[in-house]
Formats: C-alpha cells, sequence, structure tokens
C-alpha cells in the first residue's frame, strides 16, 4: 500500500491504495464513479477512457501509480448537470444505443474539442478511432461533435 494524492472532478483525494492498482478499479469499485466503463481490460476498446491531467487515459491499463499527483477528470465531471455542449448534442442528435461505450466516446470528443475547436471530419475519425462502439455509432457521433463545435445543441 502507500499514499496517492488525485484530484478528482475537482476534488483532492489521498488515498492508501495499492500503486499497482489500475485506475479504474478506483474509479468504479472505490469511488462509485461508474459513469467510466469496464469493457476490453487491455486498453483496446476505449470504454475507459478518462482525462489525465487533460490527456485521454485508458483507465484499465494505468496504474495508481502513474497517476500519482495528477488531476482526473470523468464523465461525471465533464459538467454539472450535463450541460457541457457535447453532452447537450449527444442528446439532440440521440446518439446513445446501448449506451456501454458512451462515456468514453464523449470524454474522448471534450479532449478532441479542446485541441481542436473545429475539428474536420478526418480529424474527427482519427481521435474517435481510439474508442469501439459495437452498435455502429459513429455517423451520429460525428454529427454532435460537428454540433457541439458549431455552438450547437439544446
Ligand atoms: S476497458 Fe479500457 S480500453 Fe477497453
Ligand atoms: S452505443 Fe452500444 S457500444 Fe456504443
Amino acid at each position: 500500500m502507500a499514499k496517492i494524492t488525485l484530484t478528482i472532478n475537482g476534488q483532492k483525494t489521498v488515498l492508501d491504495q495499492d500503486p499497482d492498482m489500475p485506475l479504474l478499479w478506483l474509479l468504479r469499485d472505490s469511488l462509485n464513479l461508474t459513469g467510466t466503463k469496464y469493457s476490453c481490460g487491455m486498453g483496446i476498446c476505449g470504454a475507459c477512457t478518462v482525462h489525465v491531467d487533460g490527456e485521454l487515459t485508458k483507465s484499465c491499463i494505468t496504474s495508481l501509480s502513474e497517476v500519482n499527483g495528477s488531476k482526473i477528470i470523468t464523465i461525471e465531471g465533464l459538467s454539472k448537470d450535463n450541460v457541457h455542449p457535447l453532452q447537450k448534442a449527444w442528446q439532440e442528435q440521440e446518439v446513445s444505443q446501448c449506451g456501454y461505450c458512451q462515456p468514453g466516446q464523449i470524454m474522448t470528443a471534450a479532449a478532441l474539442l479542446a485541441n481542436n475547436p473545429n475539428p474536420s471530419d478526418k480529424a474527427i475519425d482519427e481521435t474517435m478511432s481510439s474508442v469501439l462502439c459495437r452498435c455502429g455509432t459513429y455517423q451520429r457521433i460525428r454529427s454532435a461533435i460537428h454540433l457541439a463545435a458549431s455552438g450547437g445543441g439544446k
């Protein structure tokens, strides 16, 4: 066990934890932040994507020792009351099907827009290819990102 200090969704937290534990385990099992999903557990599908110091990070393959001292944002911390432009655009475009991949999709899109406020289809496809969707929502994801980038969304 080791002392791990994290700022999660704006709240500083000091924990006594196994430094080898994946960040995803801490988020879901210890902190009940279950919006971040567990799927492949191998860094392939992107369902577990969160922001660590602003960078896209697959939390299933990232140990607590790697993120010690970092600022972490999960889907729960992206906005208050789901008012982030992407969350509104997602609703307007009715992107979600089963919904399982969608927290990872939205966190990935948020990082994309933070770096590129008006991304091309090519830039969207390149970035969003890191998160798989079994339900095939890719076209609507692209539309929702364009809508959010244009300032649209209800
Ligand atoms: S669960 Fe982390 S990449 Fe699939
Ligand atoms: S909405 Fe079902 S996996 Fe993406």
